[in-house]
């Protein structure tokens, strides 16, 4: 008699939790607009009810001396870290990310966080420096973007340079999912190419389908009653052309991030930001499987498993605590149940974990893949650690980006050596700087993206610690992780340069370049040794 096999499919719990999720960030240069949309986006779903609701949480050029400043901002950008609202069905957690080019360590890490981002991009200035950062990132991850190319409504630059210029300067294929129809006072609107109709710029639209113009197709005479014979000419030849260059987006490209669909509109105008959001809606990826150190973790998997991306101290030296930021890769995250702190092997749970749901501060009974939970800690945890229910792991993929200002700490007062030592540790845990200490010597500097930071960690020492440093400026610009296939070729190179090379925290070797010539010629000089400008934070075994 014959065998028969009897396979169950796996039950996945919470499958329907997991399909209905999308958590993304908006990544811009500062100016962009990207407060605008988040708040437009919130409105949409109802998760604010006026304009204006969301402050812009941008430190001002002029106030980078502040410290009030720096304080208000970080209570700000507290409140508004994570944003949760409801969209046609669809559970959407809007990750904030620093505006400052100072915290664009803390935009990096929290792109970690996403599942896909929406890129802001101001159809005047074109591709400025953050974006092509930020977009570097995206793409050491994969991470599938849409671009919003804002601003329409002002004089611009031209519709297929635009399109050229962000391909070519941050190397990735656009697929244009809607069409302007001139820029500036002479914006007409946007040509919707999967849809196939008009929707006709008014300042301030509330995006009602009635707003839209619906085709036969492009040859309908009604194209030349409301745009005029010209423009319409216009867009009959760019359709053409567009439409024979890309055809229909395919979604799989999008995913893999290889190619990003791309809309026009002006935020600022509610315009063109409804068709971004259907679309993001029907393609965006919900939470995804992530590798670790020892195996991939399914999303879908019954257990439960996060990791720490964010750490928000609390200014208020009344108040030490501080937040960290966990997102939920995989099973449920519960209230007060226990889980696996992995670097510290102990049990730890949360009675107060709290979401972030309609900007309130919630406290939550469960979370589930794709959720970001606010725990409280007091010191316990460092950006990169896993919370399990009992296996070992860490994520990978959270990396540590060269610094590019290194200052010497010098300890102004001997009798707080102590203090100063434990406040340097836990404001790296944060991840606010990287500490580096001298090779075979005691020397500590500090290495930060922005200047702004060294202000932070000063006022932070004193106020938190009681340690009081000055800091001495070195003249270092990169630091450079070191790796080589054969141990001897390190040592020698250590010995050899040991002017210039200093331990991380977790004792992996860096060498601090004085200059790109420096850098250079070493790289030249020394075939052997590997030089990184990236660390990962736990690497797979
Ligand atoms: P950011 O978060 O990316 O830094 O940018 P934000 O949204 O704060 O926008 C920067 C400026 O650009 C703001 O003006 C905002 O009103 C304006 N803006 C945003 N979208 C559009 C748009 O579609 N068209 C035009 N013309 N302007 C837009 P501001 O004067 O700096 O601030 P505010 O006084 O208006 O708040």
């Amino acid at each position: 008699m014959s065998k028969v096999l009897v396979t169950f499919a796996p039950v996945m719990k919470y499958h329907s939790e997991i399909r209905r999720r999308r958590s993304f960030a908006i990544i811009s240069h500062p100016d962009a607009g990207k407060t605008t949309l988040t708040e437009k986006l919130l409105l949409f779903g109802g998760a604010i009810q006026t304009a204006g609701a969301v402050k812009s949480n941008k430190i001002k050029k002029h106030a980078t001396s502040d410290f009030m400043e720096i304080e208000r901002q970080r209570g700000i950008s507290v409140a508004t870290s994570v944003m949760t609202f409801e969209f046609q069905g669809i559970l959407i957690n809007l990750l904030d990310t620093p505006g400052h080019k100072d915290f664009a360590e803390d935009t990096y890490r929290t792109l970690t966080a996403v599942d896909s981002v929406i890129l802001v991009i101001d159809s005047v200035n074109g591709v400025e420096e953050q974006t092509r950062r930020l977009m570097e990132v995206c793409r050491m991850r994969d991470t599938p973007v849409i671009v919003f190319i804002n601003k329409m409504d002002r004089d611009g630059k031209g519709r297929f340079d635009l399109i050229e210029e962000v391909e070519r300067e941050l190397s990735i294929q656009l697929h244009p999912m809607t069409w302007p129809i001139n820029s500036g006072k002479d914006f007409k609107g946007v040509y919707n190419l999967h849809d196939k109709n008009i929707r006709l710029f008014t300042a301030n639209t509330k995006a009602d389908d009635d707003d839209v113009l619906q085709l036969q197709d492009l040859t309908d005479p009604v194209l030349d009653q409301k745009l005029g014979d010209r423009d319409a000419a216009v867009l009959r030849e760019d359709v053409e052309l567009v439409d024979g260059v890309h055809g229909e987006l395919n979604v799989d490209q999008y995913l893999a991030g290889k190619v990003a669909p791309v809309f026009f509109g002006s935020a600022v105008n509610n315009f063109g930001v409804k068709e971004m959001l259907d679309t993001f809606i029907r393609i965006a990826p919900t939470p995804r499987s992530r590798e670790t150190t020892k195996r991939l973790v399914n999303v879908e998997e019954d257990k439960f498993s996060g990791f720490i991306f964010k750490i928000h101290a609390n200014l208020d030296p009344k108040h030490r605590d501080r937040i960290a930021f966990l997102r939920v890769c995989s099973g449920k995250f519960e209230r007060n149940k226990y889980f696996k702190h992995v670097r510290l092997q102990k049990d730890v749970r949360f009675s107060n974990p709290y979401s972030f749901l309609a900007r309130s501060k919630d406290v939550i009974e469960e979370a589930y893949p794709g959720d970001v939970v606010g725990l409280f800690d007091t010191g316990n945890f460092k950006i990169g650690d896993t919370l399990t229910e009992g296996e070992s792991f860490y994520f990978t993929g959270i990396p540590s980006f060269s610094p590019e200002i290194f200052k010497e700490v010098v300890n102004k007062d001997p009798m707080k050596t102590k203090q100063l030592e434990k406040g340097l540790l836990q404001l790296t845990d944060e991840g606010v700087a990287q500490l580096f200490t001298q090779f075979g010597g005691n020397k500590k500097i500090i290495g930060c993206v922005g200047e702004l930071q060294f202000e932070v960690i000063q006022y932070r020492l004193l106020h938190e610690y009681g340690a009081s440093v000055d800091f001495k400026a070195q003249p270092y610009y990169k630091a450079c992780w070191i790796t080589s296939e054969s141990e001897q070729k390190l040592q020698d190179f250590t010995r050899f340069k040991s002017a210039n090379i200093a331990e991380d925290k977790d004792g992996h070797l860096v060498y601090l370049a004085q200059s790109e010539w420096f850098l250079n010629t070493e790289r030249t000089n020394n075939p052997d040794i590997e030089f990184h400008f990236t660390s990962e934070i736990h690497k797979a075994e």
